[in-house]
């Protein structure tokens, strides 16, 4: 299956990410994650993307694209994946359509995480990652009382880009730039949205139910 997961910054695409490409047996492929690992790998893509991402604004396009583009040509995306924050603005998203139909496929299904600003903010707020194996933990629901990661040791880092100045930009950012395209994608005829409030687990059966039609 080819899907696209598009909700706020917070909305849990990360959380519910990990655990439907696991269950679907394909690549998540997160630009977020790609972006930060090149950022602390030092690399010139981490270079260029880091001053666009401290500021809580997109990544150009030209950059994002091909960066994209390489990693959907790797075997393990030729019969599906799962992508999480891209495509991120209507352009992206007509780019990917083409890129697909060159490899004479398309997209199955887009899921919108829906959920409120507030619930956002107080998700973005107490996140916390892995450096070890990127595992998405929270403060207050995962009741961490230290920085280790539970799953693997490893230690748990804050995001530079979840300060509070920089999440409200973020917001702006999705309101602006990437909410056109539930649009885009209601009449393209493959949007489904379930509420994405309430427990993980709860959350991850509402979207393996909403994706079950187009297995
Ligand atoms: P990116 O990494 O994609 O960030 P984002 O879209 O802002 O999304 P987040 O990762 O913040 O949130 P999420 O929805 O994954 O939530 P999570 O599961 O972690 O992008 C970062 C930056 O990279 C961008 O700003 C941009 O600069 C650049 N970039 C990336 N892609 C780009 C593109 N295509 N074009 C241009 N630039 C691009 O959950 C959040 C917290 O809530 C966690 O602590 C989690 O434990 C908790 N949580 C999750 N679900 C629940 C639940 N049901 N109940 C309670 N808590 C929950
Ligand atoms: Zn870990």
């Amino acid at each position: 299956m080819r899907i696209v997961l598009v909700g706020p910054p917070g909305a849990g695409k990360g959380t519910q990410a990990q655990f439907i490409a696991s269950h679907l047996s394909i690549p998540k492929i997160s630009t977020g994650d790609i972006f930060r690992a090149n950022v602390s790998g030092g690399t010139e893509l981490g270079r260029k993307a880091k001053e666009f991402m401290d500021r809580g604004d997109l990544v150009p396009d030209e950059i994002t694209i091909e960066m994209v583009r390489d990693r959907l040509a790797e075997d393990d995306a030729t019969d599906g994946f799962l992508l999480d924050g891209f495509p991120r603005n209507v352009p992206q998203a007509e780019t990917l359509k083409k890129m697909l139909a060159e490899m004479d496929t398309r997209l199955d299904v887009v899921l919108e995480l829906v959920v409120d600003e507030e619930e956002v903010v107080r998700r973005l707020s107490g996140r916390r990652t892995c450096a070890g194996c990127e595992k998405i933990w929270h403060v207050d629901f995962d009741d961490k009382q230290d920085d280790i990661c539970d799953d693997c040791g490893g230690r748990l880092f804050q995001r530079d880009d979840d300060k509070e100045e920089v999440v409200r930009h973020r917001l702006e950012v999705y309101q602006e730039q990437t909410a056109p395209l539930v649009q885009f994608y209601a009449d393209e005829g493959i949007l489904v949205g379930i509420d994405a409030t309430g427990p993980v687990e709860e959350v991850t059966q509402r979207a393996l139910a909403a994706l079950r039609p187009y297995e």
